[in-house]
This record gives C-alpha cells, sequence and structure tokens, in this order.
C-alpha cells in the first residue's frame, strides 16, 4: 500500500467517519477533518492528536456546491493528499406517518450523498493523477446494490455514487490512483439511530472502518461487508420478484427524519 501521511476525511464528526479518523491517528500522519459540528469534531480531533497525529478541522456545510472543492484545494495548498475518504452522508426515509421520504428532504439527500462526494473527487483527483498516486474512498452503501422501497432517495443517491465510483476506478486504472467503492450494511450510529425497526447484523463504526482499512490496503476497488448482508442483497437479487418483496418484508422500517438537517451545535 503508498504511504498514508495526508489523509482527509468528510463526515468526521460522528460515525464511521469519526471511528475511521481515530483508527488512522498516528505519529506522523496528518489528519484533515470537516462536517458542520465543531464539538463533535473537536472531540474527534482531540482523541487524534491524544494518538500524535497532526489535525486541521473546518466546519463546513458540503451542500454548499464550492465547500468541499475550496477545503480540498486548501488542504491540497499545504501538500498532497494520499488518501481521501468522502463519507459524510445523511440519512432520510418513510417517516411513520408518510407514505414516501419527505419531500424537502430530497434535496439534501442529494446535494450530501451524491454531489459533494463527485465534487470532492473531482477537485482531488487531478493532483492525485499528475503525482501518479493517491486512494479516493467512497462511502456507498448496500442499498446502493439492493435499493430500499423505504428510503429510496437514499439509495438512488448511493447506487449513483457507486456507480460513479467503478466509472472513476475505470478512468483511473494504470495510474498509480486508487479508487474504493465502500458498501456497508448496518452501522450502529446517528443513521440507525433514525431507523425505526430491524437493523440486522448492525455493525460497531470501529469494526466498519477496520473492514474499510483493511480493503485500502489491499487495493479493493469494491469493498462491501459485513459478509452476510453481503451474501443476503446478492442472492435475493436472483430471486423472482414476488419471493424477494416476501422475504424483504422482515427488512421494511420507517425513519424519525432529521426534522432541519443542519444539525448546529
Ligand atoms: N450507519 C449505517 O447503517 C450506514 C450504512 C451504509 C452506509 N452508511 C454511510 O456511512 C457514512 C457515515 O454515516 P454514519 O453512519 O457514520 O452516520 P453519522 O454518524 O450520522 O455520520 C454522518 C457524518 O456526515 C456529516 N455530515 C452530514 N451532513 C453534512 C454536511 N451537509 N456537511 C458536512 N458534513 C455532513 C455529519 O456531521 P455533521 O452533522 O457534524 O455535519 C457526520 O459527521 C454516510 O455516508 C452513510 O450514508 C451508513
Amino acid at each position: 500500500m503508498q504511504e498514508l501521511r495526508r489523509i482527509a476525511i468528510t463526515g468526521a464528526s460522528s460515525g464511521l467517519g469519526a471511528a475511521l479518523a481515530k483508527a488512522l491517528a498516528q505519529p506522523g500522519v496528518s489528519l484533515h477533518l470537516c462536517a458542520r459540528r465543531v464539538k463533535g469534531l473537536e472531540e474527534v480531533a482531540g482523541a487524534c492528536r491524544a494518538s500524535g497525529a497532526e489535525v486541521q478541522t473546518s466546519s463546513i456545510d458540503l451542500r454548499n456546491p464550492s465547500a468541499g472543492p475550496a477545503w480540498i484545494e486548501a488542504i491540497a495548498a499545504g501538500g498532497p493528499i494520499d488518501l481521501l475518504i468522502l463519507n459524510a452522508g445523511i440519512f432520510a426515509g418513510r417517516s411513520e406517518k408518510g407514505v414516501m421520504e419527505p419531500l424537502d428532504a430530497i434535496p439534501g439527500l442529494i446535494a450530501t450523498n451524491l454531489t459533494s462526494p463527485l465534487l470532492c473527487a473531482t477537485a482531488a483527483v487531478p493532483a492525485m493523477r499528475a503525482r501518479g498516486r493517491g486512494h479516493v474512498v467512497l462511502i456507498s452503501s448496500l442499498s446502493a446494490v439492493s435499493p430500499s422501497p423505504d428510503s429510496p432517495g437514499y439509495s438512488a443517491a448511493k447506487a449513483g455514487l457507486s456507480a460513479y465510483g467503478k466509472a472513476l476506478a475505470d478512468d483511473l486504472a494504470g495510474t498509480g490512483v486508487l479508487v474504493h467503492v465502500v458498501e456497508p450494511g448496518h452501522i450502529l450510529s446517528h443513521h440507525t439511530d433514525q431507523q425505526i425497526g430491524a437493523v440486522p447484523l448492525a455493525i460497531t463504526p470501529e469494526a466498519a472502518a477496520d473492514h474499510i482499512l483493511r480493503g485500502v490496503k489491499r487495493g479493493a476497488a469494491r469493498i462491501a461487508f459485513p459478509l452476510l448482508p453481503r451474501l443476503y442483497v446478492r442472492l435475493t437479487d436472483l430471486l423472482p420478484r414476488p419471493i424477494r418483496l416476501l422475504l424483504n418484508r422482515s427488512q421494511r422500517f420507517t425513519v424519525r427524519n432529521d426534522p432541519d438537517p443542519l444539525s448546529g451545535e
């Protein structure tokens, strides 16, 4: 694996992004972390500094199309990015009384989960390509492979992100830049706290971070986990639709949608 000294992670104030930052923190590593919540970012930064890493935090809202590219440019001005983890994401779905995802959730879902990682990758990749090295990690979801009828907009954003990652990986083949599309099952975080219903085989953010970093180390283009949900998704996809719908009935859920996804302090 390429040496990972300068690392940038979006959505590092909680959950998976925080676990990835802590797992990567060590002396000689410079971490650039962003999210909206200053308090969460500073808590994570403190833990990473205690492990010996240098840490810079930026409170930005990635729904603003210029925020991600400007953040990337500011990091790149200080030196090349070895590992870019585009992890920030929000979750929304059918509420208990609703029939679909709320109308006002859709623009934020697409802006955060799809447009923002595409903009950040587009800003970062040319320098990586010119340098002939670098890793881009896109945190998608198993919902990209098996779209959920209870969170169709979220699933669509993640399917778009997975498609983008596969296309980018092929474009960069042979350049020395590696793209890793990550498709996790349930991870215990604010995201699963919002979900009312079964979250089968959910794993901790730390276990998820471990899966991802092992995948990055072996150069995997697709990192999907845990094994059982991954196999379930693959097998049920082969079944006739009525049987798949029947089997998936136990997976249905509703969502406590954040009233305003801009969570503030
Ligand atoms: N949990 C699961 O079951 C699961 C499964 C598959 C994939 N994923 C994906 O994993 C990623 C991490 O989610 P998580 O489970 O760790 O949930 P989480 O704890 O809610 O983390 C989401 C992170 O994204 C940041 N974020 C959200 N909107 C943002 C914005 N507009 N600008 C900047 N940062 C923003 C949040 O920080 P602020 O609120 O401070 O901005 C937070 O740090 C997401 O992409 C999610 O879709 C999660």
